[in-house]
């Protein structure tokens, strides 16, 4: 049920919880000092406490204070990027929730580029945790339709701020600083903001700093093989001149053996097989592909073809498209 500004502030200072726009995806948003209303984002969600929540604030002293330790990197950063898709995880303050942090010492802040989103969390003048608003494994909504789709059964207030710019979720960076006052960063997930990019301007800035390229598991708890997951089964097919029926024979393989590995996809059911499919087709741009990425992948799930299939090009592999292929993997039966 789409809200006003007055009513989303009134839910969320009741402890509900409130679909709220940004530039990347949707959030489904509590406030952080309202235990019972974190709870409702993971029942809402269907997801697990062991996977961290994102805090969102509407400035960059907030965000000190959701940290003990905020290093001049992390000042750079916010300076630079903020408001925008870059979310830095840093070690928490006692501001933060166990529920927020999932029993981590870190917690993950971002300012997000949105009008609507920065002026409710000064009104309700608390930071909001707010994670991707789809339910858990799914595709993020990129649009207030999306939402109202997705919470069919049991609606949910959203407040509409319009199609997300940015389309795919924020870059995540970790920040580590040890006790010789050493950083290391790690990218943790892979967003519009590239590692390229954050090196240049930490660089410029004259700071030190290591990147660690393989990340620690316990880094990066919701980071799930399979997620982003349209309604339909989603193949990716690196050969372009493959002929039909061996596609078929390709995505009906997949689906055995995952079936038969007991994945709980909600798209597949034993025995089924595909007999038919439409194509993701993206944008050459990869800014415009990210926006429509979501979208695109909800509104050929509602075809009535059995499954979607995209097909890897050779630029699909650079640097630029590092973040859609991220999704379209992880979304993709494997
Ligand atoms: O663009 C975005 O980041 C969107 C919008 C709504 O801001 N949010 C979003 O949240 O994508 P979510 O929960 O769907 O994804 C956040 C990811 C999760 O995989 C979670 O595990 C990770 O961030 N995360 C949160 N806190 C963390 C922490 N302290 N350490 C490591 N990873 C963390
Ligand atoms: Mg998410």
């Amino acid at each position: 049920m789409i809200v006003n500004t007055t009513d989303a502030i009134k839910i969320l200072n009741k402890g509900e919880v409130l679909a709220l726009p940004t530039e990347t995806v949707y959030g489904l948003a509590a406030r952080i000092d309202k235990p019972e209303a974190l709870k409702k984002i993971f029942s809402t969600k269907g997801r697990p406490f062991f996977d961290p929540l994102i805090v969102h604030v509407s400035n960059i002293s907030q965000a000190r204070s959701l940290s003990s330790n905020w290093p001049k990197i992390a000042e750079v950063l916010a300076n630079k990027y903020w408001p925008g898709p870059l979310t830095l995880v840093l070690p928490k303050s006692k501001l933060v929730d166990e529920l927020i942090s999932a029993g981590l010492p870190t917690v993950a802040i971002r300012l997000p580029n949105h009008e609507l989103a920065i002026n409710i969390i000064e009104t309700v003048n608390c930071p909001l945790a707010a994670p991707s608003a789809n339910k858990f494994g799914r595709t993020s909504p990129t649009s207030a339709q999306h939402l109202i789709e997705e919470y069919a059964d049991k609606p949910i207030p959203i407040l509409n701020g319009g199609p997300c710019q940015i389309g795919i979720e924020s870059t995540i960076l970790s920040i580590q600083t040890n006790s010789e006052n050493k950083t290391k960063l790690a990218i943790l997930r892979k967003g519009s903001i590239s590692i390229e990019e954050i090196q240049e301007t930490l660089k410029s800035a004259n700071l030190e700093f290591t990147v660690e390229n393989s990340v620690d598991k316990t880094l990066a708890p919701g980071n799930m093989p399979y997620h982003y997951m349209p309604s339909k089964p989603l193949f990716l097919c690196e050969d372009l001149k493959i002929t039909y029926d061996r596609l078929f024979k390709m995505c009906n393989s997949l689906i055995l053996r995952n079936v038969n590995n007991k994945h709980q996809f909600t798209q597949l059911k034993p025995n089924q097989k595909i007999h038919s499919f439409n194509e993701l087709r993206l944008d050459t741009n990869p800014n415009i592909a990210a926006r429509e990425l979501y979208a695109k992948l909800r509104e050929l799930s509602k075809r009535p073809q059995d499954a979607i299939v995209f097909f890897v090009d050779p630029k699909h592999k650079t640097t630029s498209w590092q973040a859609i292929m991220d999704r379209l993997q992880k979304a993709s039966i494997k």
